[in-house]
C-alpha cells in the first residue's frame, strides 16, 4: 500500500475519518478494525462492482477477523427503492445481524446510498463504512451522510441523514470504470473548484489530461481536496438548513434537465456541467462575475469534455417546470447559487422564470 492521506470530517460524536489512496482496498481489514468494528459485516454491493471487487475486499476483510456475508442487489438507479432495501433487510435478518453488526457499502452512489439507509435504519442504526467505486462517489456522495432511495413519484424522497464510521477511498478502483462514468464524476471536481478552491481549479487547468488518464498521484490528491472541500461545508451545516446549499451550484438548471429529459439522456454529472455553464453565463448577465470568470469556468468544462449547452429539443417551460418542483425558499424563489469569482459564490433567490428566461438569452 503506497501513501494514503487522511481527511477529517468532524462532526462531534459523528466524526470520521475519510482514507484515500492507492492499493488501500488491501486495508479495509485494518481500518475497520481501527475504528471499533468487530464480528459480522455484510457488503453491500452489486454484480458489476462484485465481479471486479468482491473478492478482495472480503479477502482483506476475513483475514483480520471478520465474518462476511455479500448482500448483492441489481445494478442500477432503477433499483434505488424500498423493495430492494427490504431485500437487504431480509438478509440482515436472516443472518442475525445484530446492532454492533457492519455494513459496508461496496459501489457507486446507488449502493451507498442504499446500503447507507440500510445501516441507518435496521435496527435503529448499526455501523457503517462505504467504499465507494466511482468518481462521484469517491468524492460527493460517500461524504456527508446523505442516504435513502427513490419513490417512484420522486428522487430521494425517503432517506436519512446518517454518518458512516469510516470512509475507504482507492483511486485504483476507477481504472475499471467506464470513461463515461469518469468524466461525469469530474463536473463535481469542477465544480468544488468553482466555489470553494481556486488552488483546485488551476491544478485541473493545468493538469485534467492526466487526470483523466487516471494517474493515481494526481487523482488522489485531487479527491483528498473534494473530500476535504464537502467535509468543511457539512461541518458547518450538516443537514442543508443554510451553507450546505452552496453544493447545489448547477444543481438548479442540471436537475431540471434531467427531469426534462426523464432521466435516461444525461447522467447526473453530465447535466450538472451544463447547468454549471448556464449559472456562471446568469452571473456575468446579472453582473456577479467578469466575462473573464465565467469564460474559464466554460473551458474547464469542455476540456473535460463535457457539453455546456441545453440541447435542442428541451424547451426553456420543460425546465421552468422542473425547477419549479425542485428545491424552493418559503417566497417561492429558488435560492440559486451564483459564483462570483473562482472559489467564491453568494445566494441569489430568483424565479424559475426568472433563470429560464436567462437561460432563453
Ligand atoms: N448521498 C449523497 O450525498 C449523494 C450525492 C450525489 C449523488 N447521490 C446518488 O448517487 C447515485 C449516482 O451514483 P453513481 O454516479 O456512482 O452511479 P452508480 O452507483 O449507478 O454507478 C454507475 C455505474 O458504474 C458501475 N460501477 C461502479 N463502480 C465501478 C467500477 N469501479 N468499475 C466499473 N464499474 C463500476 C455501477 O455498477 C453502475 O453501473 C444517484 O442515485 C444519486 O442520487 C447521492
Ligand atoms: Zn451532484
Amino acid at each position: 500500500m503506497d501513501l494514503m492521506q487522511t481527511v477529517k470530517v468532524d462532526l462531534g460524536e459523528r466524526s470520521y475519518n475519510i482514507f484515500i489512496g492507492e492499493g488501500i482496498l488491501s486495508a479495509a481489514g485494518d481500518l475497520l478494525k481501527a475504528v471499533g468494528i468487530s464480528g459480522k459485516v455484510a457488503v453491500v454491493t452489486n454484480p458489476t462492482v462484485a465481479q471486479l471487487y468482491l473478492d478482495p475486499v472480503h479477502d482483506a476483510l476475513q483475514s483480520c477477523g471478520f465474518e462476511v456475508t455479500p448482500v448483492l442487489i441489481p445494478d442500477g438507479e432503477e433499483y434505488k427503492t424500498l423493495a430492494t432495501l427490504s431485500t437487504i433487510f431480509d438478509r440482515l435478518i436472516s443472518e442475525r445481524f445484530e446492532r454492533k453488526s457492519c455494513v459496508v457499502s461496496l459501489g457507486g452512489g446507488v449502493v451507498g446510498d442504499v446500503a447507507g439507509f440500510a445501516a441507518a435504519t435496521y435496527l435503529r442504526g448499526t455501523p457503517f463504512v462505504q467504499i465507494p467505486t466511482t468518481l462521484l462517489a469517491q468524492v460527493d456522495s460517500s461524504v456527508g451522510g446523505k442516504t435513502g432511495v427513490n419513490h417512484s413519484r420522486g428522487k430521494n424522497l425517503i432517506g436519512a441523514f446518517y454518518q458512516p464510521r469510516a470512509v475507504i477511498i482507492d483511486v485504483t478502483l476507477l481504472s475499471s470504470l467506464p470513461r463515461r462514468e469518469l468524466v461525469a464524476g469530474m463536473a463535481e471536481v469542477i465544480k468544488y473548484g468553482i466555489i470553494e478552491d481556486p488552488a483546485l481549479f488551476g491544478q485541473l487547468e493545468e493538469k485534467l489530461d492526466r487526470l483523466l488518464a487516471l494517474d493515481r498521484r494526481i487523482l488522489t490528491e485531487v479527491v483528498a481536496t473534494s473530500c476535504a472541500i464537502k467535509a468543511r461545508v457539512i461541518e458547518k451545516d450538516e443537514r442543508e438548513d443554510d451553507h450546505r446549499a452552496v453544493l447545489n451550484f448547477g444543481h438548479t438548471v442540471g436537475h431540471a434537465l434531467e427531469a426534462a429529459t426523464n432521466y435516461q439522456r444525461f447522467l447526473h454529472g453530465e447535466a450538472v456541467a451544463i447547468g454549471m455553464a448556464k449559472a456562471a453565463a446568469i452571473a456575468y448577465q446579472q453582473g456577479f462575475c467578469d466575462t473573464m470568470t465565467m469564460g474559464r469556468i466554460i473551458k474547464l468544462i469542455k476540456m473535460a469534455g463535457l457539453s455546456t449547452e441545453i440541447p435542442e429539443g428541451v424547451s426553456t417551460q420543460s425546465l421552468i417546470q422542473g425547477m419549479e418542483v425542485d428545491k424552493k425558499s418559503a417566497d417561492g424563489k429558488i435560492k440559486f447559487v451564483i459564483c462570483t469569482g473562482i472559489g467564491h459564490t453568494c445566494f441569489h433567490s430568483l424565479t424559475a422564470e426568472q433563470i429560464g428566461d436567462a437561460l432563453g438569452t
